[in-house]
């Protein structure tokens, strides 16, 4: 069958036909090739990019600017998959306009097909003003890696009824603002089961457990290129950080022992031009 280009009402469809959609973050041109070829529905060019590959300790750092540059990127190297912009941290915060004129930057310069943005209650009234700006908003509920600080560091959310019903009803009044999909974080299975069943709207699980409509994982965890920690809900499908420590050691010794380039790598000129220029 050809390939189409993913829409939403493409992820809608899966979960009404009770289909699995499937996500991976990109940060750059080479990588969301791959993944795009692979066949993945849906390429997110997530903040976790400061971490992963720019190196800062969380994502509080990362900019608009940077998340544009990465964003542009990956674009040049996606065809099918639904593309999303994550918005990064105070750049929907300050003020409606704000957001509004963030969330364009990625449709415009871009050309994201959406934006996700982090919270429930605290961000509804950006959330309805960038959808209103016919800008489609993934949400993004349950460890927030943005406001981590508030949450008291990394750790599972809903892990209690209390708590578990707070998620479920900032997952309804997200659904009820127009947001087109919901990504849970750390939210213990059943949780995430149970939200999954009563929302009309798909649920992507990021350590939420198989019940969700979707998965995420951010593509260097689960290809072992970032490795200063792999959180619990991580697969590694392969470890590359050891085998390019291999490729780059080896590169290094053959360089000092002379066997690299060879002849097979090096250009040639004619013998007669290479003597008349040896007498020059
Ligand atoms: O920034 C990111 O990569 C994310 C995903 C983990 C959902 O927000």
């Amino acid at each position: 069958m050809e390939r189409k280009k993913l829409m939403i009402s493409d992820l809608l469809a899966r979960k009404r036909e009770g289909g699995k959609i499937t996500m991976l973050t990109a940060y750059d041109y080479p990588m969301a090739r791959i993944i795009d070829d692979a066949g993945i529905d849906v390429i997110l060019v997530g903040d976790s990019l400061g971490m992963v590959a720019l190196g800062y300790e969380s994502t509080v750092p990362v900019t608009m600017d940077e998340m544009i540059h990465h964003a542009k990127a990956v674009r040049r190297g996606t065809k099918f998959a639904f593309l999303i912009g994550d918005m990064p941290f105070m750049s929907y915060q300050v003020s409606r306009e704000d957001a509004v004129r963030n969330a364009g930057r990625f449709m415009k310069e871009a050309l994201c097909d959406a934006v996700k943005l982090e919270g429930g209650d605290e961000v509804l009234d950006v959330t309805r003003a960038i959808i209103d700006a016919g800008i489609p908003v993934l949400g993004h509920l349950g460890l927030t890696p943005q406001t981590v600080s508030k949450l008291g560091g990394y750790k599972v959310q809903g892990k209690d009824c209390e708590s578990a019903q707070k998620i479920m009803d900032q997952a309804l009044k997200l659904e009820a603002a127009g947001c087109f999909a919901i990504v849970l974080e750390c939210v213990p299975g059943k949780v995430a089961e149970v939200i999954t069943k009563r929302l009309k709207i798909p649920t992507i699980s990021c350590g939420a457990g198989a019940a969700c409509d979707g998965q995420v994982m951010v593509t260097n965890d689960m290809i072992g290129l970032f490795d200063r920690f792999v959180p619990k809900f991580v697969k590694q499908y392969v470890k590359l950080s050891p085998l390019l420590n291999l490729a780059f050691v080896k590169y290094r010794e053959e360089v000092e022992l002379g066997k690299f380039p060879g002849p097979e790598h090096t250009f040639t000129i004619k013998d007669e031009e290479l003597k008349k220029f040896k007498k020059r």
